[in-house]
């Protein structure tokens, strides 16, 4: 496709998205600034010898988006022993452990490069082991892809765009789609139905009708793919630019029944006769309140899948312990280390490390503990018991309490906010009054009696204090300066 060609299909695009951006990728790209070195040294190498190679998948897609990949994607007609022929010398260091799949691996500088003989795998529909075949030609190897943003390839070293099945029209107008019918796509491989839901989160692209529809149909063969993969899947969508967007879709296409039941479940709660809060929608939009609350340069850093998945989970516990009283009043009493538990099960299930689970259940079981703070007011022991509970978690704390809040209620949301505010102010005030209080002088009494040739009594306590105001206006000043200091101040006091 020529530039001019392109322009002409945007002109045409059904929305125009970011085309100004477009544009100025669409001429970075045919001026090849923007493709990294290695991937035009391989192509060239490649060509020389034959052969064809093309990057392809996620390292084009996000050159049209405007961002540069160091993992790049390739594929080739030469076979895994071809290219380690090509490549093994030129590259840094290479592995062979994919090779039976058609992948060989290299690193060139800083690029993670892979390089995978064209595929025309077919999955066994029951099984999640792929069976290898190769195809000879590159759009057969795009047919199998997973979705048409997915499925562009750029030929090197020349960089034509081969774009057989409108990936960057369906990336302008923000569609979702398979290259052919998404029942044979997800049949192929139904991690993809998750993939469809974390592009929703990533890229803020909507769904074809007819992909929603395979989701739905097919949403329990979900169930034959591994934890671990299911899980990578969940971490990259929780931490996209719209997780709502990506959790809503698991919901509403039922795969979130077999990889997240307990947000499904939290729809039940919704009560009209009692009409306390839909706990499904309030707990999104904590979702999307806490990824707000994430700063770059702070101790929570975007994008914190930690803070996100707590927030997202941190009800789970409702449905188990809802409760009705007499007068019609509903209640949830130990949600949150009900909750806990869940959360734990749930992501020992999904193999999330201990580290991981460790922290979100804590931030689950912790964030009801600030709403006795506003009503009597804490003792300092309940302040610092807050913060050691929280340990390490402290500030993800701050930020899920804070995004806990979703009243419409202004006066009610200002008021738990100047609430936390205090009890903020209450932790920086005690940890500052701690360490004053760990502050000792550069002697101890000990060594004070020894220095100066006294015995227990008052004059130590003295000396003592003199030591830590010295230490208090100057810092540290040494052993050794501060006994020539003690000395001089003990020649020169009227007790000596
Ligand atoms: N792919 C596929 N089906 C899958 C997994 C991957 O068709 N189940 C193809 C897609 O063309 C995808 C490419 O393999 O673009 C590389 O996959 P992966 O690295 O998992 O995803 P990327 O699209 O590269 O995205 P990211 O690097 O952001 O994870």
């Amino acid at each position: 496709m020529t530039l001019v060609q392109w322009l002409l299909l945007r002109f045409e695009a059904p929305h125009g998205r970011v085309f100004w951006h477009d544009l100025r990728t669409m001429v970075n790209l045919f001026d090849s600034s923007s493709i990294h070195p290695a991937a035009l040294d391989l192509g060239k190498l490649f060509e020389a010898r034959g052969f064809e190679l093309s990057l392809v998948g996620g390292p084009v897609r996000d050159l049209f988006l405007g961002s540069a990949a160091l993992d790049l994607d390739f594929t080739t007609n030469a076979t895994p022993d071809e290219t380690l022929d090509v490549a093994r010398d030129w590259a840094d260091a290479h592995w062979e452990i994919g090779r039976e799949f058609g992948t060989i691996g290299l690193r060139k500088g800083d690029a993670m490069i892979e390089v995978t003989t064209y595929r025309a795998e077919a999955y066994d529909p029951d099984s999640r082991k792929p069976m290898v075949a190769f195809a000879r030609k590159l759009e057969d190897d795009l047919f199998r892809r997973d979705f048409t943003i997915n499925a562009m390839a750029l030929r090197l070293p020349n960089l034509e765009l081969v774009d057989p099945y409108g990936g960057i029209q369906d990336l302008s107008a923000g569609i979702l789609r398979t290259p052919g019918k998404p029942e044979d796509s997800f049949s192929d491989d139904p991690l993809r139905m998750m993939r469809a839901a974390r592009f929703v989160s990533r890229l803020d692209v909507d769904p074809s009708a007819d992909l929603v529809a395979a989701m739905t149909d097919m949403a329990e063969r979900i169930r034959i793919i591994s934890a671990e993969r299911v899980r990578d899947e969940l971490i990259k969508l929780i931490n996209g630019d719209n997780p709502r967007r990506g959790v809503e879709l698991l919901v509403s296409t039922g795969l979130a029944d077999s990889v997240l039941p307990e947000i499904p479940a939290l729809k039940l709660e919704t009560d009209a006769q009692h009409h306390h809060k839909d706990v499904y929608e309030h707990s999104l939009t904590v979702l999307m309140q806490a990824k707000d609350l994430e700063t770059d340069d702070g101790p929570v850093p975007a994008p914190d899948f930690t803070l996100r998945f707590a927030a997202l989970m941190h009800d789970v516990g409702k449905p188990a312990t809802r409760k009705l009283d007499g007068t019609g009043a509903v209640s949830f009493r130990h949600h949150d280390v009900v909750g806990a538990k869940l959360v734990k099960k749930r992501m020992r299930a999904l193999r999330f490390d201990n580290e991981t689970i460790k922290n979100v259940a804590r931030l689950v079981e912790l964030h009801m503990r600030f709403y006795g703070y506003g009503e009597s007011g804490w003792t300092d022991s309940a302040v610092r018991r807050y913060v050691r509970d929280a340990g390490e978690q402290l500030e993800r704390l701050h930020r899920l309490t804070r995004s806990d809040v979703t009243t419409r209620n202004k006066k009610k949301a200002q008021r738990l906010a100047h609430a936390y505010d205090d009890l903020e102010r209450r932790i920086d005030e005690l940890a500052e009054q701690e360490e004053l209080d760990s502050m000792r002088p550069d002697l101890d009494g000990q060594q004070i009696m020894r220095i100066l040739g006294i015995d227990p009594g008052p004059m130590v306590g003295k000396a003592y204090n003199y030591l830590l105001n010295v230490r208090l206006d100057e810092g540290s000043l040494g052993e050794e300066e501060a006994e020539r200091r003690l000395k001089e101040w003990w020649a020169s006091s009227d007790d000596s």
